[in-house]
């Protein structure tokens, strides 16, 4: 089973408190999404490939790790996941990016695809799974059971909070699939919803309620 990296970091756990403060305007919800998501690509990207490069500094030459950038590709499931997105691509600029449309049937709860577009040559790429809330993880799993197709080199899943629930049906469909977060909170509610959680990350990060 891959493991569950809650990220402890006192930065993220910062920024996730107040985030999760229903004072906080839509404006700062998205600036504090948008930090953490950069956070925790560093975590997220530990064991990515470097290649050893020759460069000449002002005084002699050298030799430097670089990453190659376009071999991961951050898929971001909609709406929310665009939140995350923004923070990864601010420390790894030249990833590629794919999306995963779905929305949540609100009376079964099941996840509906409307949208699908990866990048070429997903053998070739690590892609990382970007979604703000694991709730009941049907999103995510679907997303997973989707992207799996594209036969990427290797998966891994990022969301800022998960819940138990969460994190056992997506372990349970996808065991491979290391999951990353800030935080794993107390359960999932009647609605859906995770408690204590942040409320609807999307609604949030776009202002929409
Ligand atoms: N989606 C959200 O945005 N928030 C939750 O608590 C659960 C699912």
């Amino acid at each position: 089973m891959a493991q569950v990296h809650v990220i402890s970091h006192p930065l993220v756990q910062h920024k996730l408190t107040l985030m999760r403060n229903k004072q906080v305007s839509t404006n700062n919800f998205r600036r504090l999404l948008r930090e953490l998501a950069s956070l925790m690509a560093y975590e997220v990207t530990r064991d990515m490939p470097t290649q050893l490069v020759s460069v000449e500094t002002p005084l002699e030459i050298t030799q430097g790790q670089v990453m190659d950038g376009k071999k991961l590709v951050f898929a971001s499931i909609l709406r929310a996941g665009t939140g995350l997105l923004d923070g990864m691509l601010d420390v790894v600029p030249g990833a590629r990016v794919g999306h995963v449309g779905l929305y949540r049937d609100p009376k079964t709860l099941t996840a509906v695809e409307y949208y699908f577009k990866m990048p070429q040559d997903m053998q070739d790429r690590d892609c990382v799974v970007v979604d703000p809330m694991l709730a009941t993880g049907n999103s995510a799993i679907a997303a997973m059971d989707r992207i799996k197709e594209t036969r990427p080199k290797s998966l891994k899943f990022v969301c800022l909070v998960a819940c138990p629930e969460g994190v056992a049906a997506l372990q349970g469909a996808h065991p491979d699939v290391p999951i990353y977060t800030a935080a794993v909170d107390r359960q999932l509610n009647d609605h859906g919803y995770i408690m204590p959680g942040l409320g609807d990350a999307g609604d949030r990060i776009f202002g929409t309620k």
